[in-house]
């Protein structure tokens, strides 16, 4: 599915509050990979790929819209500090691991896909097999066991928690090999060592996925996955290098610390002009890789960055800080907003939420004026506060009680911070 920039940012609305000027950016981006991804293969080297990087304060929603574009689109996505390269044993190459680590991702997308499509193929077998399973609990207890209707019962749901015993294969230990990367031993030996067949308890419903997994490995073919993986990687990925201002240190270079962040730069400059990645599954070219960079900006600026690596990033956009009328758009409008997350989570307690207009104002407000007179935390501080807002209901919250509602408006707020208020205003005395 290739959305428009006008459907990218329609859907992004849904999720972000303000930074207009971001999502029409990313949008961009993204569709002008489509469109040079489209032209004949001479006049497509000739253009070179515009990526992004998003400089702001601290929890206005860069990470956030990189992470949302990437859902959208189902284009396979990784997220790396930059600074993690300047640590000590992370040397030259290892900034080809973004690459690796994405493609691991995309391998994961299309298998998945896969195994949704073969689920129905598979599903009988996998039946036929737990039915034998529960054949074998009720033999124990009865005579007269009719294994046709077991598979009525299996259906009803109404066997989900009970423990079975079946066959499956053991998953290979995970092994540290040098360096740290995890690699498996069945992925070493794969094909070398016979798999090892276990019996194994557990309930249905687990028996059921471990099965189903196993059932669907057995058909689809794994080199097709391996190959449509890393075209799915090289075509739509999506690459978000957060703290890229970390690496930048002043002009001309002088103590060790900025030299080995310039380091770092040229390191990374070769993945993202476009080059080839050597991995497991095979050789990924980084073309047409999607670069999103991000970072607060307050010390380093972008002109301090090597040359060669800014001119890679040619798309700058600036995220604004939120103020009190967002935080309350924040608070509610949002398909996954906090007052949605926190109802649905007490609805399981059976607490019905409620929240007032005037509750939200008043949090919103309390957010923008701690994030002025202490640490600036962005939307981050709206969690804070909810879950301040929220302690009591949710300490006693039990789920014994018939639904419950629970009104939140403002005096609600006001009580809950009456006292905090106090201690706040006490500390700037004595400070
Ligand atoms: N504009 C916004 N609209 C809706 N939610 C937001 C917005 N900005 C931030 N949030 C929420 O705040 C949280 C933090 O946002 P995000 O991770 O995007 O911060 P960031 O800008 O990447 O900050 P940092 O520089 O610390 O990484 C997320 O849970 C996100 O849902
Ligand atoms: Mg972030």
């Amino acid at each position: 599915m290739n959305y428009t920039p006008k459907q990218i940012v329609k859907e992004l609305d849904k999720y972000i509050i303000g930074q207009t000027k971001a999502k029409r950016a990313v949008a961009i981006a993204l569709r002008n990979r489509y469109r040079r991804s489209r032209l004949p293969a001479e006049s497509r080297e000739e253009i070179t790929p515009k990526n992004i990087v998003m400089s702001g304060p601290t929890g206005v929603g860069k990470t956030e819209i990189a992470r949302r574009l990437a859902k959208l689109v189902g284009s396979p996505f990784v997220k790396v500090e930059a600074t993690k390269y300047t640590e000590v044993g992370y040397v030259g190459r290892d900034v080809e691991s973004m690459v690796r680590d994405l493609v691991e991702v995309a391998v994961r997308m299309v298998k998945d896909n896969k195994k949704k499509e073969v689920e129905d193929k598979v599903m009988p077998i996998v039946e036929n097999k737990l039915v034998d399973a529960l054949f074998q609990n009720r033999r124990v207890t009865m005579v007269d066991v009719q294994r046709e209707a077991l598979f009525d019962e299996l259906h009803s749901g109404k066997c989900e928690d009970e423990i079975v015993e079946i066959v499956v294969l053991e998953t290979p230990k995970p092994m540290m090999a040098f360096g740290g990367n995890e690699i498996t031993l069945g992925s070493m030996f794969e094909g070398l060592t016979p798999q090892k067949h276990k019996k194994k308890k557990m309930m249905v419903r687990h028996a059921r996925e471990a099965l189903l997994q196993e059932e669907s490995d057995k058909v689809i073919d794994m080199d097709n996955v391996n190959e449509e993986a890393i075209t799915l990687a090289e075509e739509q990925g999506i690459i978000f290098i957060d703290e890229i201002d970390k690496i930048i240190g002043k002009s001309q270079a002088t103590n060790s610390a900025d030299v080995s962040r310039e380091g770092v730069q040229r390191d990374i400059l070769p993945i993202v002009e476009g080059s080839t990645v050597p991995t497991k599954y095979g050789n990924v070219k980084t073309d047409f890789i999607l670069f999103i960079a991000a970072g607060a900006f307050h010390v380093a600026k972008m002109e301090d960055m090597i040359p060669e690596l800014q001119g890679r990033f040619p798309i700058r956009v600036e995220l604004e800080s939120l103020t009190k009328e967002d935080f309350k758009k924040i608070l509610s409008t949002p398909k996954n907003a906090v007052t949605v997350q926190y109802s649905n989570l007490l609805k399981v307690d059976n607490i019905n939420l409620i929240f007032k207009d005037d509750a939200l104002d008043e949090i919103a407000e309390m957010a923008a004026r701690e994030n002025e007179t202490s640490e600036d935390l962005g939307a981050r501080r709206l969690h804070t506060i909810m879950e301040s807002v929220l302690e009591d209901v949710s300490f006693n919250a039990t789920g014994e009680h018939p639904m419950l509602d629970v009104v939140i408006d403002r005096t609600y707020v006001k009580n809950v911070f009456k006292d905090k208020e106090q201690k706040f205003d006490l500390k700037k005395y004595v400070l």
